[in-house]
């Protein structure tokens, strides 16, 4: 039997990955983080493509590209992501990388060049990938589509205690301007913004715990 091709989007914090890794070991399936994608192209354009202002040059980026390759090694049912043979764990996950990520995902160009890659994933099926627009363009015609929501106060808490258990000094105010700022990057973004797909199964967990919103998406999906 096919196994069921997942999509799960929504805000930021709203613990799509941590909760998609959690499902794709109950039904082992391979969970693809998507936003690793377009965080792995921010950390290559910050070390490789500045001007001398020290700001992104999207022209260098977008030269780059033929040069950039990008693979995965399955581990524990995650797909962990490699920049030219470079694995991608924290060094994606710097403020310096969260604060300018939206505008290199917001690139037509950067869209573009991580489509196939994602759709090639899906292909066989088995998979549950989570980002912005899994299911409205990347995979629309995947299984299940769920889309995650929670308070900005909600989120902003969560994302902060997330920071800290990583050793990054911050408070939250700056983590919640920069949840805002990110949101309304994404969702007013001319390609491929961040909506909820009309077939798309909508969870608020604001008010559930981790467990409580897996529980809901396996019993939906079961
Ligand atoms: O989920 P995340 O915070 O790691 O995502 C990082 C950024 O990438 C965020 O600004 C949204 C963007 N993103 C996107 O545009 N499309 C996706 N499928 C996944 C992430």
């Amino acid at each position: 039997m096919r196994k069921p091709v997942i999509a799960v989007d929504g805000f930021s914090s709203t613990g799509k990955s941590s909760i998609s890794k959690i499902i794709a070991k109950n039904l082992n399936l391979v969970h693809l983080d998507t936003g690793s994608l377009y965080r792995a192209l921010t950390y290559y354009a910050l070390k490789n493509c500045l001007n001398s202002n020290k700001e992104i040059d999207l022209n260098l980026l977008f030269k780059d590209f033929p040069k950039i390759e990008i693979t995965f090694k399955e581990e524990n049912n995650e797909l962990k992501l490699y920049l030219n043979g470079e694995k991608m764990s924290q060094k994606i996950r710097q403020l310096k990388v969260n604060n300018h990520v939206s505008f290199i995902a917001k690139q037509p160009e950067v869209r573009d060049f991580l489509l196939d890659l994602q759709r090639n994933i899906a292909k066989k099926g088995g998979v549950i990938m989570d980002g912005r627009d899994i299911g409205t363009f990347i995979l629309p015609h995947a299984d299940f589509k769920f889309f995650l929501t929670a308070s900005v106060e909600e989120r902003s808490k969560r994302r902060l205690k997330e920071l800290q258990n990583s050793g990054i000094e911050t408070d939250e105010k700056t983590v919640r301007e920069n949840l805002i700022k990110r949101d309304k990057i994404d969702s007013e973004r001319e390609t491929s913004p961040l909506k909820q797909a009309e077939d798309a199964i909508l969870i608020d967990n604001t008010f559930l715990t981790k467990e409580e919103t897996i529980a809901l998406i396996l019993t939906y999906i079961n």
